[in-house]
């Protein structure tokens, strides 16, 4: 536990030197801490740029995703993934241009949306420390190797062997439901070599792409919306690609069953998991 702290706490000091290089490698169990002044000043930016597609808790509308369980924000560090991200182009609510927003407003949007996201874990059942392990190991294990489908991904043996030595209980169940890709797309070509935590070996999202009469190409996803995909190939270069409807475009995210997660699992079902996990010594 203590060695885990200590890496989380190195990764935040360099944070704030080496800007987003370290964006990807911070987890969900180094959360940033709430400025509390700043996210009520992000609430007001928010209420008149973003709350009628996002929402006023950011959960989403039909308009614009849930933002507390989106990638992007969770790995985001007080303003280092939506810096970049507003600065690129993003539909407002008053149609000024987000790449205008300021340093400090997006700053204030971050803390605020960090704000909705410990909300988020405070109101849920789940997270309540106590009742972390309450579970049952055997119910867990039976859960593991069957309907939950753990197993055709991770092994007691293979990666989750010791997983009870290295992590706490509240850090196993915060990464079950909200693990982290060292590698993922947004992150790369800006951090990459800074940080100890991308190695070839990281999964990442990959996208294959078949324009109609053509090749497929596929390499790991650097963006994609309606009109445009953008992957870097095997050898490295970015190569983007205008959508069109006959083209055939198919992302492959190995993080897609976690996603699901939240939405799958019962209360029950992660306390047994939890349980069973803490088994692995
Ligand atoms: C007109 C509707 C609309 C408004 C206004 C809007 N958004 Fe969005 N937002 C969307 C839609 C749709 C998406 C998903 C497609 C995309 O990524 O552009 C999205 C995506 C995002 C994402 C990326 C989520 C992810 O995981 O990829 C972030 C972050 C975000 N919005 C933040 C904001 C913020 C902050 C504001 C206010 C400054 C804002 N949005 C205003 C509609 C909107
Ligand atoms: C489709 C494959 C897949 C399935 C199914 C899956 N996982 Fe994962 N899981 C991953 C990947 C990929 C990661 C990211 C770990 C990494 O980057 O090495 C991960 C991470 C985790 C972590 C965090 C581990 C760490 O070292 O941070 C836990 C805990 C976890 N999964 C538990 C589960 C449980 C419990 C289930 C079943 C309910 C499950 N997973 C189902 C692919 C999967």
């Amino acid at each position: 536990m203590r060695r885990y702290i200590a890496r989380w706490g190195i990764a935040a000091v360099l944070g704030v030197v080496g800007g987003v290089a370290l964006s990807a490698q911070a987890g969900p169990t180094d959360l940033p801490k709430v400025d509390a002044a700043s996210a009520d000043r992000g609430r007001t930016v928010w209420v008149a740029q973003c709350i009628d597609c996002h929402g006023s808790q950011a959960r989403g509308t039909d308009k614009g995703p849930n933002l507390v369980r989106s990638v992007l924000v969770l790995h985001d560090r007080y303003g280092s993934e939506l810096e970049p991200f507003l600065k690129k182009g993003h539909e407002t609510q008053s149609g000024t241009p987000s790449a205008s927003f300021t340093h400090d407003q997006v700053v204030d949007l971050a803390n605020f949306l960090r704000q909705r996201i410990d909300d988020t874990l405070r109101g849920s059942p789940i997270f309540v420390v106590q009742n972390i392990l309450t579970g049952d190991a055997t119910r867990g294990a039976a859960y593991f190797n069957g309907a939950g489908g753990c197993a055709s991904c991770h092994s007691p043996t293979g990666d989750f062997a010791g997983i009870a030595g290295r992590m706490s209980p509240v850090d196993i169940q915060q990464r079950m439901i909200f693990p982290s890709l060292g590698g993922r797309g947004r992150g790369r070509g800006r951090g990459r070599g800074a940080g100890p935590a991308t190695t070839a070996a990281t999964p990442e999202v990959t996208v294959a792409v078949t324009p109609p009469g053509g090749a497929t190409v596929s390499g790991a996803l650097v963006q994609m919306d309606d009109f445009t995909v953008t992957l870097r190939n095997a050898s490295g270069d970015l190569q983007t690609f205008r959508r069109t409807p006959d083209m055939r475009v198919v992302k492959t995210d190995p993080l897609q069953a976690h996603h699901d997660l939240l939405d799958r699992i019962t209360d029950q079902d992660m306390h047994d998991l939890v349980a069973y996990l803490e088994t692995l010594k």
